[in-house]
């Protein structure tokens, strides 16, 4: 038996041994070289928590406000397709895990099971955290509106729109594991959608560039977008302080600053680098959250003292679904707010709405 799992690098290392290499290839995988992954977890230890003595600290706590609910905390589960190759319980059991652990659950487009089974099983019990829906734009119009209209029956608060991935990056560590999906797991959402008109190779005689970029959004989806729903629209992927402040003009609900976890363009820079100057650029309009190699509490105060309201982490929960299921996703969210409290306490911050300017500067 190896020792119980007592920080988040403790659960990637016994998913690793947990889950098979096709598997394991997928989920803790990026792009090409790999990057933006390393780059994304070096961003969040080079920054310094200063901390401030003898304040007070009783009666402190984790909430947050964020799009006009009050948080436990500011923790939520990223979108991550395709749970059911970690654990068969899949995104059930994470959803259910957040549910208990006050945290927000972004479920993906490209989930394993069902988008009603899933919220139809976290219901609207009050003390849960969010529960919003990622999605990915496909080619369909008529199929898009369904799917949204589908989310919004089932109690989704929101949609998340991914933005960063018109194609998948260059994905070396799943080509070399010949990764697949096994058979009887699949992105059921996206079941009886049409498959895609065949076009003419173009000019450039580009698979990519006269094909399938036919279909990926662009900004003029997000008016259509908003035209077709009620929910707030959230934009996930966001680098650029122009692209934060586009997205502030078309009236968007939150940005989460991220660079998928390093899985699409390597070389894209971690949330942390680019998140002061996207806060400088549209903090005051709408709230940010951030995402990408965010392991640790101390990662989690320090983004939010960068300007973030909240948090997504992806792989780490994964790592705790293969090794225990939703009791596995649960113990990773209790480490992380636990390590979250201890942080603010040895830093002299008793709330997250007010931490010292200079907590990262000294
Ligand atoms: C993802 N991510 C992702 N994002 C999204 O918008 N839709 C999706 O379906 C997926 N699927 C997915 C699968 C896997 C295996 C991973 C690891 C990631 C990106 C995810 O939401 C998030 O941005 C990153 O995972 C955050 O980085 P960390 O916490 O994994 O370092
Ligand atoms: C990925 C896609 C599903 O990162 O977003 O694998």
């Amino acid at each position: 038996m190896p020792p119980p799992p007592i920080n988040l690098a403790d659960h990637e290392a016994h998913a690793r041994t947990v889950l098979d290499d096709n598997a394991w290839a997928y989920f803790a995988g990026g792009a090409a070289d790999e990057l933006a992954i390393a780059a994304g977890r070096r961003a969040w230890d080079a920054l310094r928590l200063h901390p401030r003595v003898l304040r007070p600290l009783a009666g402190g706590h984790t909430c947050v406000e964020l799009l006009g609910r009050r948080l436990a905390h500011p923790i939520l589960l990223a979108p991550v397709a395709f749970q059911r190759l970690a654990h068969p319980d899949g995104e059930l059991a994470s959803a259910l895990a957040a549910a208990a652990q006050q945290a927000g659950f972004v479920l993906s487009t490209q989930a394993s099971l069902p988008l009603e089974t899933i919220a139809g099983a976290v219901g609207d019990d009050p003390e849960r955290g969010p529960l919003w829906f990622q999605l990915y734009l496909q080619h369909d119009r008529g199929f898009n509106r369904e799917l949204v209209r589908r989310a919004e029956a089932a109690g989704y608060e929101a949609l998340v729109l991914t933005v960063d991935a018109p194609c998948h990056g260059a994905r070396d560590r799943e080509r070399r594991a010949g990764f697949r999906l096994p058979p009887g797991i699949a992105a059921v959402n996206l079941a009886g959608l049409p498959p895609r008109p065949p076009r003419p190779a173009g000019p450039g005689r580009s698979a990519l560039f006269d094909d399938l970029l036919h279909d990926a959004p662009t900004w003029d989806d997000i008016a259509w977008l908003q035209a077709e729903t009620r929910l707030p629209l959230i934009l996930k992927g966001i680098l650029h302080p122009d692209d934060a402040r586009q997205a502030a003009r078309l009236h968007a609900a939150a940005v989460i600053v991220s660079n998928h976890g390093g899985r699409t363009l390597d070389s894209a820079p971690p949330g942390a680098d680019v998140l002061p100057r996207i806060a400088d650029a549209v903090g005051a309009t709408l709230p940010l959250l951030v995402d990408g190699g965010i392991r640790r509490g101390t990662d989690v105060l320090k983004a939010i003292a960068l300007g973030a309201s909240a948090v997504l982490v992806g792989r780490p929960y994964v790592f705790g679904l293969a090794n225990a299921g939703a009791a596995g996703v649960a113990h990773v969210i209790r480490l992380l707010r636990d390590e979250l409290e201890i942080a603010m306490a040895l830093t002299g911050c008793a709330t997250l709405d007010a931490l010292p300017p200079d907590l990262l500067t000294g």
